[in-house]
């Protein structure tokens, strides 16, 4: 039986080690966001791989997001399940288990699918078709990250033969600009890299446009290019994830300040054997082994007094370097590396306001 985390009860008893989430942060920056969407005109697709709790999407839905961004199959299926009224699936729906996915998830929810080969929707658009319906289908385009996505030259061929596919209605283009963060903290850099991302994507969607082919949602996503690639015009569509939250990368890079990052892991000292480490129960199962943009290996920062850098992680231990003053009981809040994938590994997240427990979001669509 795991420990309970129950709504009133004081941050400081609640059981390690624990996902937190600060809500007037978040709220905090789910309206900044929505307000940031409504001043450039583009709409606002978060992605909930982030959060995965079916909470933060109400709140971001009521802040006026159009809909949420899907990586997989249960993700998409939880929230056309009553949650958001519209979802992109920004994943190829390869494999049986995620076209019968994609087929329930359209009973009760608009439903659209990202991909970049005939072969990725084959199954699908052949099984929408037979139903009598057609599927939306954004082209992923490759602006620079090189994970997934046909390059610009590739866009026209690979939507025309999209759009010849019986069952299939050729909606948009994408793209996840993640090459954005890997520039780093440079702004000026940052801004640039976001813009060149913003550009090619507009100037695929116009190539197809010219080919007959009447594209109309040109979406761009990621946080650290939030302020830069939907200021280009002609993007229609936004989907940052991690903004909600924040973590440690963000702050490193300077996309997120450090008082707006909604997510900590509190976890409990065990040891300070053998010395020097400082061992903490929030090992690689409560942290996620995501690399940090550091670059050093690091998996989270303690935030307050004792300080201190989790500098890897066991399963449950994670070794701790450079807090000073601290005892075995004591409890550290980490900052993670990466939020979307600690959300992951845990089932529920407590939510705090003034130090005091306000509500447990289940976490949901984990596999
Ligand atoms: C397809 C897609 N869109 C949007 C995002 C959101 O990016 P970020 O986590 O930087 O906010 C991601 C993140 O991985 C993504 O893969």
């Amino acid at each position: 039986m795991t420990a309970r985390i129950v709504v009133g009860m004081d941050v400081a008893d609640l059981p390690t080690p624990v996902v937190v989430v600060d809500r007037a942060i978040l709220r905090r920056n789910v309206a900044a966001m929505a307000a940031h969407a409504r001043r450039l005109g583009v709409a606002l697709r978060p992605h909930w791989k982030t959060t995965k709790s079916a909470q933060a999407a109400r709140l971001q839905l009521e802040a006026g997001a159009v809909g949420l961004t899907a990586a997989t199959a249960a993700e998409m299926q939880a929230l056309a399940d009553g949650i958001s009224p519209s979802v992109f699936l920004a994943y190829p729906p390869v494999g049986r288990a995620r076209t019968d996915a994609v087929l329930a998830a359209m009973r009760s929810a608009e439903v659209i699918i990202g991909a970049d080969s005939v072969d990725a929707v084959r199954d699908l658009a052949e099984r929408v078709h037979a139903l009598g319906r057609t599927v939306a289908v954004r082209l992923d385009v490759d602006t620079g990250l090189r994970r997934t996505g046909v390059v610009p030259e590739k866009a026209v061929g690979a939507a025309r033969a999209l759009a010849a596919m019986p069952g299939v209605v050729v909606e948009g283009v994408w793209t996840h600009e993640g090459q954005v963060q890997g520039v780093g903290a440079d702004e000026t850099r940052r801004m640039k890299a976001g813009v060149a991302a913003g550009r090619l994507l507009v100037e695929t969607a116009e190539a197809i446009r010219a080919d007959g082919i009447p594209v109309t949602s040109v979406s761009v996503g990621s946080t650290p290019g939030a302020r830069s690639a939907p200021t280009v015009p002609g993007i229609t569509e936004m989907r940052p994830g991690t903004y909600v939250l924040g973590d440690e990368n963000q702050v490193r890079i300077g996309t997120v300040e450090n008082d707006d990052v909604a997510v900590s892991v509190h976890s409990s000292v065990v040891s300070i054997e053998p010395e020097p480490w400082v061992i903490i129960d929030a090992g690689i199962k409560a942290m996620s082994s995501d690399g940090s943009t550091h670059g050093d290996g690091r998996i989270g920062t303690v935030i307050g007094p004792s300080g201190g850098v989790v500098v890897t992680g066991h399963e449950e231990h994670g070794f701790l370097q450079g807090a000073t003053g601290v005892r075995v009981g004591d409890v550290v809040k980490v900052r993670p590396n990466h939020a979307c994938g600690v959300v992951n590994m845990h089932s529920q997240i407590a939510v705090v306001e003034d130090g005091v427990v306000v509500d447990v979001w289940p976490v949901l669509a984990r596999h």
